[in-house]
């Protein structure tokens, strides 16, 4: 049984819990962060923290507890659990009260923390491809903030998993795929140019996606940040999605095209080693 954080008490997760009338609950008015725990620690903290910041910003919900405070509890809650591989997830909500449309003002946020565990990273098993299909973005105009309200994200993932894919790639009015539903898209085109979208408040600014771009850029890898066609990622030589739950992983069937031989290809491997470089050499290049 993992131990959960909910407002300053540490509780056994199944009996752990928030208020019916807590506005994350009633009205998707929460923001959140998954982080990657690698070897006991949480991978590229201040990424997470800052973009954390920035949607509780956007949406003029109060900060829980300062940002020292917050990455103690979050210490604290890796060590009650004896996280050492696995990922950690952060909720923080505007806070309960009767349910009523316009946002209270200085309301006592909810924050609450749970811990998953999972396997370390595995650059052998993280180069086998997956399925991904593509299917309309229903989501809202604000996409940047990460906030909990994930509904067109689940029915997108529930459709990939019934048609027997792991991720499913949004499309856009235009027919741009702008992200996954909990992921970001990559492509590597014939010509060798790894390609992902733009950041702007259609898709987020995924940490892994900034890791990834860092690491290319070290690397001497030509990269463009701009919006890409199904079209073009039908074409594509390779292709992957990046998230702090599944890092690196190549994408080897979009609908029903296959890419290449449908293995991980040369470019998608390279990346998978730069980046299990950098969690064993401690979140640096
Ligand atoms: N999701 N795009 C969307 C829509 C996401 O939900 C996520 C992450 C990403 C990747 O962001 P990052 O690299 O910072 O994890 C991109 C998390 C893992 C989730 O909701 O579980």
């Amino acid at each position: 049984m993992s131990t959960a954080y909910v407002n300053g008490r540490y509780l056994p997760k199944a009996s752990a819990g928030v208020h019916i009338e807590d506005r994350g609950f009633q009205f998707a008015d929460a923001v959140y962060e998954v982080f990657a725990v690698q070897d006991g620690r949480l991978v590229d903290e201040d990424g997470h923290l800052q973009r954390l910041e920035r949607s509780l910003d956007e949406l003029s919900i109060q900060p829980p507890m300062s940002r020292k405070a917050l990455t103690l509890v979050m210490r604290q809650l890796l060590r009650v659990n004896h996280l050492r591989y696995g990922s950690l997830y952060l909720q923080v909500s505007r806070g309960v009260a009767p349910r009523d449309f316009p946002a209270p003002q200085n309301l006592t946020p909810t924050l609450v923390m749970t811990v998953t565990r999972q396997k370390a990273f595995d650059a052998v098993a993280a180069r086998k491809g997956v399925n991904v299909i593509t299917t309309h973005d229903l989501r809202w105009k604000r996409c940047d903030i990460k906030t909990v309200q994930l509904l067109a994200g689940v029915l997108a993932k529930t459709e990939a998993v019934a048609r027997g894919a792991a991720e499913a790639w949004l499309l856009d009015d235009k027919g741009f795929i702008t992200e996954g539903s909990a992921s970001n898209a990559w492509i590597i085109t014939q010509n060798d140019e790894l390609i992902t979208r733009h950041t702007d408040h259609a898709i987020l600014g995924g940490i892994t996606r900034q890791t990834v771009l860092k690491l290319a850029a070290e690397n001497g890898l030509k990269y463009e940040e701009r919006a890409f066609s199904l079209a073009e990622a039908l074409a594509a030589r390779e292709a992957f999605t990046t998230s702090s739950i599944i890092m690196v992983r190549p994408v080897v069937k979009i609908d029903d095209t296959q890419l290449g031989s449908g293995e991980c290809g040369p470019f998608c491997r390279t990346i998978i080693e730069l980046y299990d470089s950098y969690l064993k050499n401690g979140f640096s290049a």
